[in-house]
């Protein structure tokens, strides 16, 4: 097995806590933190419900491609994603170069709550949107599956419970002292 040394990825539905966990590792870890929902943003100089609305999903998923290529695979950082990051093949060959995959799981009617509170989830703006998570996340919950090397159930965790678990999960894998993320490849 090959060791190298790489970033923590997270991936997972809305509303598992990827972006308030994704910040907390980063606190913890003293490693820089990217969100490629943030990067998408800035590109377009607007928040992601305008891009959807003004310009479509289509071209939400092809900036949100070209996030993930801009990420320097060289540079160990903490990596949040969008919950659709999975839908594309390239994006997954592209995320399983740059890192642990580390797949923020829970129960659906817990992500669903987190999801809708702020109400601004574009996917759930629809006439039933319990219906549409629901769907969304059985149609997600298998891609999520292939790829993680580390699943977490964050239903019943804190975020600072979420990060004392990754990072100790990441421990297990590679006990080697002084790295904080090192991790071995499958
Ligand atoms: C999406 C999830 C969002 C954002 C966009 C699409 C999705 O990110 O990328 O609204 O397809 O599930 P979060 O997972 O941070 O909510």
């Amino acid at each position: 097995m090959k060791q190298v040394s790489r970033s923590i990825v997270l991936i997972g539905m809305m509303g598992a806590g990827k972006s308030s966990v994704g910040r907390c590792l980063s606190g913890r870890t003293g490693l820089a933190l990217l969100d490629t929902d943030e990067m998408v943003a800035s590109e377009f100089g607007i928040s992601i419900p305008e891009i959807f609305s003004e310009h479509g999903e289509r071209k939400f998923r092809e900036a949100e491609t070209e996030a993930l290529r801009s990420v320097k695979g060289t540079q160990q950082t903490i990596i949040v994603t969008g919950g659709g990051i999975v839908l594309s093949e390239q994006n997954v060959e592209i995320l399983k170069r740059l890192g642990v995959l580390v797949w923020l799981d829970g129960e659906e009617q817990t992500l669903f709550a987190r999801a809708s509170r702020k109400r601004n989830r574009p996917l759930l703006q629809t006439k039933n949107p319990r219906e549409a998570f629901s769907r969304i996340m059985r149609a997600r919950r298998p891609l999520y599956a292939n790829i993680a090397h580390i699943r977490i159930d964050t239903s019943m965790l804190t975020d600072e419970e979420v990060v004392v678990a990754i990072l100790s999960k990441l421990r297990r894998a590679n006990p080697q002292p002084g790295l904080p993320v090192q991790a071995t490849a499958r």
